[in-house]
């Protein structure tokens, strides 16, 4: 039987945690499918992308710096990607090369895992980068009324309009400054963290503390290096329920599967896959 080659491309690869994750769950469910991943700087995408086509890879995840370039090479964009401008996953469907986007429905599903629905939830997401508007695009197809504070106001204001302009739904928009913080955390449901503040090796930095949160506040760190960031220490400490950067990884990814195999993806093995791939690394 064929073996059904999968592979992440992108610059830097090396510390991700998808080849443990995806390869434990081929092995879970007996599929004959390797994963691996290679390096692929800008430069050498448009090959690499022929590459696919020639070798008949039968699928791919996308990440930095490829994720907005590959557009243009591939044959068809899903909704998920066309609405948020960036590829995270790839699936060949038969030589024709689909894009889509499982990062924001990922985080969403995490999170859906502690809250139950989203619909009338009150969300402050911080950060305007990429894994922020694919967060803030799930949310809102969600039904979650989502503000979003960023250090740059013209990056918010970019995610807010693409928001406004696709779903119709308008967003709040506010800067990172403590008391505007305070003012929207104190009636939000969930606060999601998608910037690199607290970030190894900047592991003491947070933007929001203990005492601009309440206690029915879930907050959800996207940040998986380390597990446990300042600010869900921060959370802990303000009696806030925590859901780290493992829970969006694994959903992502477990997404990526089920678009490439059709099949409900192992969830537990791949978060204990990626888990013992963690403490491997940062004993
Ligand atoms: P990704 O694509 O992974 O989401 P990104 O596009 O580089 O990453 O976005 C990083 C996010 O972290 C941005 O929202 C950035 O804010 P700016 O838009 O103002 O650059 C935010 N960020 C990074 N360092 C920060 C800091 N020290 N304080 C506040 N926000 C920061």
């Amino acid at each position: 039987m064929k073996t059904r080659v999968f592979a992440l491309i992108g610059d830097p690869v090396e510390q991700s945690l998808s080849p443990a994750m995806q390869n434990a769950a081929f092995g879970a469910l007996g599929l004959n499918c390797v994963y691996i991943a290679l390096r692929v700087p800008s430069a050498g995408l448009t090959d690499a992308v022929a590459g696919v086509r020639a070798l008949g890879i039968s699928g791919l995840n996308v990440t930095t710096p490829n994720k907005i370039k590959i557009i243009d090479l591939l044959d068809e964009l899903d909704e998920s990607a066309n609405s948020v401008g960036a590829v995270n996953t790839v699936k060949n469907d038969r030589g024709k090369l689909v894009g889509f986007n499982t990062d924001g429905d990922g985080c969403i599903r995490a999170l859906r895992g502690r809250v139950g629905s989203l619909r009338g939830k009150d969300v402050v997401l911080l950060g305007a980068g990429g894994a922020a508007r694919a967060i803030a695009f799930s949310a809102v197809k969600a039904g979650a009324g989502l503000t979003i504070a960023n250090r740059t106001a013209s990056r918010a204001r970019a995610v807010a309009e693409a928001i406004e302009q696709r779903l119709g739904s308008t967003v709040k928009l506010i800067g990172l400054n403590r008391a505007e913080l305070a003012r929207a955390l104190r009636k939000a449901d969930i606060l999601i963290n998608t910037t690199t503040v607290g970030m190894r090796p900047r592991i003491d930095e947070t933007i929001v503390t203990s005492s601009m949160m309440h206690r029915k506040l879930l907050v959800n760190d996207i940040v998986y290096d380390p597990l446990q960031t300042r600010l869900l220490r921060e959370a802990k400490r303000a009696g806030a329920e925590v859901l780290d950067g493992l829970g969006m990884l694994v959903q992502q990814g477990a997404l990526s599967f089920e678009i490439w195999t059709g099949k409900r993806a192992p969830i537990r093995v791949m978060a204990a896959a990626a888990k013992r791939e963690l403490k491997g690394r940062c004993p």
